[in-house]
């Protein structure tokens, strides 16, 4: 084998959901596009991914429109850069600083929805014989250093497959990826086993996996098969479920905060936890939530 360790460089984002959770608006524009203030979830999540030290972004769409929109929003079009210019150069300039290097961004289509392992898979074309990140953009992740940039270090030390994980109440652990934890030291928790979407009385525990994943190559033997699992789906769950006892595997309790931008109570509250975190806006939205706490009480 090879011992070397060998540097994560590029991610995944499987972007094809439909957000149905969001339509209308996700009628004209893909999930990933919505923006938390003034950037898409998408830009937070490639953000993450370039502080980590990532240099290749891969995107695996579903509908054509929005591999189309990503391409406008990290490559800023000729016409808005001359429509932009006369009165805002300097911002044209930032913007255009702000974007990934040519070349990095690749787009790939998800034909059929045939669940997240399967919209990982369909990046496989982009990944040779390494480990890479899968990053869920739904998870806004408010954390320093980034989450990405602390699974890395994990992986680093374990050398084998890590996910980020947190605990959820009993009660919602059929929402998740959900583990079957081993020993854990210095908050790394060893992976026993992994199961998608428990019913909470079938549930292994109550630690969870969130959208933040350091994969071996070797998932892609698993994902070939298409063996469907929970939801009828090809599961990201079920494949990394067949690498336990192959190569080391641990969850990594994350430090930060974790958004769940698929509802949209926890879009609502990542508008709220960013804008706090604004000098700029800071007093002004904290004076609006007292007053309207006051108002509809
Ligand atoms: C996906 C994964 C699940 C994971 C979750 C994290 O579920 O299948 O294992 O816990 O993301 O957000 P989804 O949210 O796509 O239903």
């Amino acid at each position: 084998g090879n011992f070397m360790a060998r540097a994560i460089r590029k991610a995944v984002f499987p972007v094809a959901g439909l957000g149905t959770r969001f339509l209308p608006a996700t009628k004209a524009v893909s999930k990933e596009m919505l923006p938390v203030l003034d950037r898409p979830l998408i830009d937070y999540a490639v953000s993450e991914a370039r502080a980590a030290g990532i240099d290749t972004f891969i995107f695996v769409t579903g509908r054509k429109s929005s591999a189309d929109t990503l391409k406008a929003y990290f490559e800023m079009a000729p016409d808005l850069e001359a429509a932009l210019r006369p009165n805002h150069a300097a911002l044209v300039t930032q913007l255009k600083a702000d974007e990934p290097p040519k070349g990095s961004v690749k787009c790939v289509t998800q034909d059929e929805p045939m669940g997240l392992g399967h919209a990982v898979w369909c990046a496989r074309e982009f990944i040779d014989d390494e480990p890479f990140a899968v990053i869920l953009p739904d998870d806004l992740m408010d954390c320093e250093p980034g989450c990405i940039s602390q699974l890395i270090d994990a992986h680093q030390k374990t050398q084998g497959n890590v996910v980020a994980i947190q605990e959820v109440p009993r009660e919602n652990t059929a929402r998740y990826g959900v583990l079957d934890p081993g020993v854990e030291k210095d908050g790394l928790v060893e992976v026993l086993g992994l199961v998608e979407k428990p019913k909470p009385e079938d549930a292994p525990s109550n630690l969870t996996v969130v959208g933040r994943y350091i994969l071996l190559p070797e998932v892609f033997d698993h994902l070939s098969r298409f063996e469907r699992g929970a939801g009828g789906e090809v599961q990201l769950t079920d494949a990394m479920a067949q690498m336990i006892g192959a190569a080391p595997f641990h969850g990594h309790r994350f430090t930060g905060h974790r958004y769940d931008c698929g509802s949209q109570q926890g879009f609502v509250e990542a508008q709220i936890g960013f804008s706090l975190k604004q000098p700029e806006l800071r007093e002004t939205i904290r004076r609006f939530l007292r007053a309207s706490g006051e108002e509809w009480e």
